[in-house]
């Protein structure tokens, strides 16, 4: 054997012993890629899968490269060597110059010239690739090639192996919670695996909220240098998540306060050294107030009992639903107008705008899946509309609009349906929560960080009767 067989043939044996050891996944698979890289004799590995969208990819586990680089941002699959995503194994002389590369410059800093990715593929579809990395500019030769098609042809094995294992201890979860009430938004069964470790449990909270409404995200993807000396860096902040689709970071807070003023200056500086880059802090709070409204017990810190304090009375509220009355009747003169509402927080807004609109409407309903619908991972539609909205002029009616991800999965859905027009009324905006920014047309009021019940608005079912708008 030569020395380069002999090099294979101790990573092969090194590789599936990881593989068949009970590690972490994130431990199992950088043992493989270390193993990988120096078998062929380079710098560094990096192992990612395709997230749940296909688009983005996650690193599973690496080895030989920088936490900075590691982090450099959302590496799209359809961006970045996206024949690896076909299928075929990619080798890069020059990443550098290469037209492919995503993040050259990060490249360049990182010291890394050449680069050869395979596609990790399990029954016959992409899942994932594996990337190597050397120093120097290197043609990658056939035996290479074929060296890193096993291994990766290995982790796709692993990876079944671990999905399979998992899948068996979520069904036997979801046996156990199902026999028991939902008391945390964590209880709802675990979706498909993914390479994340969180930092902490309202992280993982957040990302299954993320997941119910089909917002696309990705963990800690890019780390942000804040401040260097003498070309080190002495300052970096690394948001929570980053949500691709609408091009924002999120990071959440804890109620410590030493820890948001400390989070404060970071997001203060970041917005300082780059103004491109949009990102928001939330507080863990806000969002235990979330998985409140779907009417779980969030760690038990949501303490929600009687009115507090009336915001809007019944007289205010007619007033007010008159004049979006008035002002719609007169935007659509002429024209004929489908009112959409979802159930079943809207009942008495609708019906009430309804009376007061002067030109000709129909109306229909939908119905919704919530996260507190306990058996569902994804929203869904549980009562679509009777109504074909294809060329109409459509009103979508909303009683109140919060983070606004109810709201951006029904307009996607009606989009998709080719109405001559789409426009939103909402009674109520808390507008401070936005998370995703949807166009409304028409306000009825806009209200402070509060949860709201009264005139259709509810609490776990409650409350729906009360004629004016109210704090809990
Ligand atoms: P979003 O998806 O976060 O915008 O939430 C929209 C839905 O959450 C609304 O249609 C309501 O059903 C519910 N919701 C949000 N905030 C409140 C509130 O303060 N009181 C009652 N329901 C709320």
């Amino acid at each position: 054997m030569d020395a380069t067989e002999n090099r294979y043939s101790l990573a092969y044996k090194q590789i599936a012993k990881a593989a068949n050891d009970t590690l972490p996944l994130k431990k199992l698979v950088s043992a493989i890629a270390a193993s990988a890289a120096r078998g062929l004799q380079a710098s560094g590995c990096a192992v990612m899968l395709l997230n749940p969208r296909r688009e983005y990819l996650d690193i599973a586990g690496a080895w030989g490269l920088s936490d900075l680089y590691l982090r450099k941002g959302a590496i799209n699959a359809r961006k970045s060597y996206p024949d690896i995503l076909d299928g075929k194994i990619v080798a890069v002389d020059d990443i550098y110059t290469d037209r492919r590369t995503q993040y050259p410059e990060q490249a360049a800093r990182e010291n890394i010239k050449s680069l050869l990715g395979a596609p990790i593929i399990q029954r016959g579809e992409v899942i994932g690739e594996i990337r190597v990395y050397t120093r120097e500019k290197r043609r990658f030769k056939p035996n290479e090639k074929d060296f890193i098609s096993t291994v990766a042809n290995i982790l796709a094995l692993t990876l079944e192996k671990i999905e399979l294992a998992q899948d068996l201890n979520n069904r036997h979860q979801s046996n156990i919670t199902q026999q028991k009430r939902l008391t945390s938004f964590s209880d709802l069964p675990l979706a498909p695996i993914r390479p994340v470790t969180f930092g902490h449990p309202s992280e993982e909270e957040f990302a299954r909220l993320l997941d119910f409404y089909q917002v696309e995200w990705l963990y800690e993807p890019r780390s942000f240098p804040l401040s260097s000396q003498d070309n080190r860096i002495t300052e970096m902040f690394t948001p929570d998540f980053y949500l691709p689709e609408i091009d924002l970071y999120i990071e959440l807070t804890t109620s410590k306060q030493s820890l948001i003023t400390e989070k404060n200056h970071k997001v203060r500086r970041l917005k300082e050294v780059y103004p491109d880059v949009s990102i928001k802090l939330l507080n863990k709070g806000d969002y235990l107030k979330l998985f409140a409204r779907h009417g779980f017990i969030p760690l038990g810190e949501s303490k929600m009992t009687g009115v507090q304090r009336y915001l809007f009375s019944k007289t205010q509220i007619q007033r007010r639903v008159k004049l979006l009355a008035k002002q719609i009747s007169r935007d659509y003169q002429g024209r004929e107008l489908v009112l959409i509402g979802i159930l079943k927080g809207v009942v008495c807004f609708i019906s009430d705008l309804m009376l007061n609109i002067s030109i000709p409407v129909t109306v229909d309903f939908m119905a919704i899946s919530t996260p507190a619908d306990k058996s569902d991972l994804l929203i869904r539609i549980l009562k679509d509309l009777d109504t074909d909205i294809r060329d109409r002029h459509v009103l979508m009616v909303e009683d109140i609009v919060d983070t606004g991800m109810t709201l951006n999965y029904v307009l996607n859905n009606l989009t998709a349906r080719k109405p001559a027009s789409l426009k939103v009324c909402t009674l109520l905006d808390k507008r401070v929560r936005r998370l995703i920014d949807v166009h409304l047309d028409y306000v009825g009021f806009e209200i402070p960080d509060e949860f709201v019940v009264g005139y259709g608005l509810d609490m776990g079912g409650k409350y729906r009767n009360l004629p004016s708008i109210a704090t809990l």
